[in-house]
């Protein structure tokens, strides 16, 4: 059993944790608030919603031992003194209670939403709660409560403060050198968890055991996105809302922010890190395409080695990559290109919460007003992301044609299948519609 301390509806509490015990499962089975739902088990309802640190977490995605040294909310902690929350009583008022097990949940991404952006309008409130599904679509009332909350004059309460961890080093490493020192002691065995977005689903579906993973999370080494020489140096365990809040990555990764907003919701994107991403080597991964376009290089670590593997030789097919049992991904480098531009575009099932059917990322650099440097990357299309280079080069050379050329082209340089999510003809057509949106996107910035 691991202890775990934190700050839970703004009591310190300490309890005891089964090293594969899921935060939603303490909740609910050990503390009784009962709140929290198990929909899905995945990631994508989000009637497990809670707060860590105020931002919406899905608690079916995060390990109990995560949560050590954390402040938690849940809906069980709104009531203050005796008064629902405004979201609460907004709820009732609009009719937008229409079932017990996904309005938890929205109360808590909407409170997350209206504490970071206390008059966000319709379509903020839309993008917040992505990540909330409601079966019976009672969605219109639910925005109008929330539109409703956003105009309520009571005030935020102030945070309580996050206590000290004191879950053990041997589940939550605190610098690179403990975690390579326990993958190399264990490389078979055990397993790095970042996000959890992607290996709490595997566990669930069996084919992980959820007692083998180990919290990269809190290496100071992983986090942070920096200028270093002519790089922007991204750290694996970064955020997907962190990528999408930083002025650096838009400038110097212009397609990836883009990419980072489709990825699942903001539950999703609160947890997901870059270096997860890359680990789960899948080729519909959205931020990796804006990795090719911007000619990223994967910095890895283990204890006998370090070595920097350029983006387009990591991935070896789906759910594979060159990363060793041993080693960790440190984070990425991207050329500080001066003016580069680029673009992410995506086709899914619907617009959240989807898996890409085919995307497209673009990069750019001018001078003097032609292209001298093009990337055009694509997803879903191939047993891993591929680079287009003769759609590239007719964009290099320019003219009059080149894009009508390059949409054409691009069609010739994938490898798309028959899948449950689309076909392979239809990739192919979309794949060239999509570049040449793309490019149009990226230069008309
Ligand atoms: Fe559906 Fe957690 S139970 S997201
Ligand atoms: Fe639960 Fe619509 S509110 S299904």
């Amino acid at each position: 059993m691991l202890d775990v301390a934190l700050t839970l509806n703004r009591r310190p509490v300490r309890l005891r944790a089964r090293s594969d015990q899921r935060l939603l499962d303490v909740l609910r089975d050990d503390l009784r608030l009962t709140g929290a739902k198990e929909g899905c088990g995945k990631g994508e309802c989000g009637a497990c919603t809670v707060l860590v640190n105020g931002q919406a977490v899905d608690s079916c995605l995060m390990m109990a031992y995560q949560a050590d040294g954390t402040s938690i909310e849940t809906i069980e902690g709104l009531l203050d003194e005796g008064r629902m929350h405004p979201l609460q009583e907004a709820f009732i008022d609009k009719g937008g209670v229409q079932c017990g097990i996904c309005i938890p949940g929205m109360v808590l991404a909407a409170k997350a939403l209206l504490d970071r952006d206390p008059s966000a309008g319709v379509e903020a409130i839309r993008h917040g709660l992505a990540g909330n599904l409601c079966r019976c679509t009672g969605y219109t009332k639910i925005f109008a409560a929330v539109v409703q909350a956003a105009t309520s004059p009571r005030q935020r309460r102030a945070q309580a403060p996050a206590p000290s961890g004191s879950t053990p080093r041997s589940f939550r490493p605190r610098t690179l050198d403990e975690a390579i020192e326990m993958l190399a002691q264990r490389p078979d065995e055990i397993r790095p968890l970042a996000g959890g977005t992607d290996v709490l689903v595997q566990a669930k579906d069996g084919t992980v055991g959820r007692g083998i993973l180990f919290d990269v999370t809190g290496v100071l080494e992983l986090h942070g996105i920096e200028e270093r020489g002519d790089d922007l140096w991204i750290g694996a365990a970064t955020t997907h809302t962190e990528m999408m809040a930083s002025a650096a990555v838009a400038q110097f990764a212009p397609a990836l922010p883009a990419a980072c907003a489709v990825v699942g919701g903001p539950q999703i994107r609160n947890r997901g890190t870059l270096g997860g991403n890359l680990a789960n080597a899948s080729p519909a991964a959205d931020t990796v395409p804006t990795l090719y376009a911007a000619d990223a290089v994967v910095e890895l670590v283990s204890v006998s080695s370090r070595r920097d593997v350029p983006i387009t030789e990591f991935f070896l097919g789906p759910r594979r990559s060159v990363l060793a049992r041993d080693e960790l991904i440190v984070g990425v480098r991207i050329p500080r290109r001066p003016g580069v531009r680029g673009a992410f575009l995506r086709l899914g099932q619907r617009q959240a919460q989807a898996i890409s059917k085919v995307s497209v990322a673009v990069g750019i650099a001018f001078r003097d007003g032609r292209p001298e440097w093009v990337r055009v990357a694509l997803g879903s299309v191939a047993p891993t992301v591929v680079r287009a280079p003769r759609a590239e080069q007719i964009l290099l050379a320019g003219g009059a044609d080149a894009l009508r050329q390059a949409r054409e082209i691009v069609k010739e340089e994938i490898a798309p299948i028959d899948d449950l999510r689309s076909t392979r003809e239809y990739r192919r057509q979309m794949a060239g519609v999509l570049l040449e949106r793309a490019v149009r996107k990226a230069t008309e910035a």
